[in-house]
């Protein structure tokens, strides 16, 4: 945008310098030869008004002294072929002039001033000064010079303009532009301060009130998505109640601590759905996180028997993804190993530190494998349940930078790869 502005003022500029200074230099030309012919032709006719009296010696002086101060060949033809002055051919133009008619003649060498003086006892005299072109376009060449500089200095205020006028618009729209960019990664509290152009103005405020509102809008879906999980509330307080009836009293304090474990689930969900600004850029500790969720799952493992081969590298490894998010994560991942592989299918959990920062978690089976040719894809569920699993876990690897890949593990069973990007530094 600057270059074009720079441009169309560079455009603009030379077609109004043309538009003057070309007519200017030619009027400059001419005055100048005017000037040239009128101080020449005062001289030639001072030069006649003495031919005029006759006497040859008055006017052998008056030529000279003509000459010398005017700098000028002046020469007086007189009848026959004498002259008097600086030598000069008799062309036809002082033929012309010696039938009595005063005439100025372009030669490509100048310009030729012919007096005629007539009255003469002799016969018609012919004053001749000769002005060279030299003499035609004195001062032209600097007058052109100055109007050149002139021209090139206007050109150049001309730019000068343009270039900042094109920073004063685009300053407020690149604003704009980075706040557009900061509202696609996620910085809802990005804003413009309107600025600029009225025109640009109002494109700032538009997309701040469009900030504004997609907050809104968020806000409130975030809501509806706690009011949704609270439901969840009635259902494990049945559950309670249920417990609490039971007759055997181990049984009832197991079941118990189960519900207990819903019942916090439920409440942090709530609480998650609730929180605008997820606090990703806190980042965690995963190899501890990953640790405390296999240690909760393998208790499960060992009723099901299924043996379990744990490679966890050394912590900390920060990862950008907050603990809750990650364990959640794990437990969607590990939950798919028991909900969509037999009793006593051998699995394995790996944690390793990727060398750019961040961590590579495998979790693999020896299970059937993904029937689902995609099952990342939201809502593809090879059973009846919602089929979100792979795709929120996906979710959380893509936000810290990483990616999650499902695929076959080396036994021929299902192989789900989640990788975390580096936390904050
Ligand atoms: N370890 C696994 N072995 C075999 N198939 C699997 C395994 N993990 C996932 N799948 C297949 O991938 C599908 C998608 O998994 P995902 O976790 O996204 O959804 P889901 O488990 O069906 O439902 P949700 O997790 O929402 O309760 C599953 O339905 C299942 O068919
Ligand atoms: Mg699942």
């Amino acid at each position: 945008m600057r270059r074009r502005l720079a441009l169309l003022a560079v455009a603009t500029a030379s077609l109004v310098l043309i538009a003057f200074l070309v007519p200017l230099a030619v009027l400059v030309r001419t005055l100048a030869a005017e000037r040239a012919t009128a101080a020449a032709t005062t001289w030639a006719q001072s030069v006649a008004t003495t031919a005029a009296l006759g006497d040859p010696d008055t006017l052998d002086a008056a030529v000279r002294q003509a000459a010398g101060s005017s700098g000028l060949p002046i020469t007086v033809f007189l009848p026959g072929n004498a002259f008097l002055g600086a030598p000069a051919p008799r062309g036809p133009g002082v033929e012309l002039a010696a039938r009595g008619r005063s005439i100025t003649v372009e030669t490509p060498a100048g310009r030729e001033i012919l007096v005629a003086v007539q009255g003469g006892t002799r016969g018609t005299m012919v004053v001749r000064a000769f002005v060279g072109t030299e003499r035609l376009r004195q001062g032209v060449g600097w007058a052109w010079l100055v109007l050149g500089v002139i021209g090139l200095v206007l050109l150049a205020v001309g730019i000068v303009v343009a270039d900042r006028l094109a920073r004063s618009l685009i300053r407020p729209v690149g604003q704009v532009a980075e706040v557009s960019r900061r509202l696609a990664r996620g910085d809802l509290d990005a804003r413009v301060e309107p600025g600029g152009p009225a025109e640009i103005r109002e494109v700032g405020t538009a997309l701040n009130q469009l900030a504004a509102r997609i907050r809104d809008l968020l806000a409130r879906e975030r809501e509806a998505v706690a009011d949704l999980s609270h439901r969840l509330r009635t259902p494990v307080t049945v559950l309670r109640l249920e417990v609490d009836t039971m007759r055997d009293k181990g049984e009832a304090a197991r079941v118990g601590q189960a519900v207990d474990s819903v019942e916090r689930m439920v409440d942090q969900v709530i609480r998650e759905a609730r929180r605008f600004d997820r606090d990703r850029a806190a980042g965690c500790d995963a190899a501890r996180v990953v640790g405390d969720r296999v240690a909760f799952w393998s208790a499960l493992a060992e009723d099901q028997d299924r043996p379990l081969r744990l490679g966890l590298a050394d912590g900390p490894i920060t990862v950008g993804v907050s603990a809750p998010e990650l364990a959640a994560c794990v437990d969607l991942l590990l939950e798919n190993v028991f909900a969509h592989t037999p009793d006593g299918t051998p699995f394995a959990v790996e944690l390793a530190a990727r060398p750019g920062g961040g961590a590579r978690l495998v979790i693999s089976d020896e299970g059937p494998g993904f029937a689902h040719p995609a099952p990342v894809d939201r809502g593809a569920s090879g059973g009846s349940s919602t089929g979100l699993g792979l795709d929120i876990a996906r979710r959380t690897a893509e936000d810290s930078g990483g990616r999650l890949l499902a695929g076959p593990s080396p036994s021929g069973g299902a192989e789900v790869v989640l990788e975390l990007g580096p936390g904050p530094a």
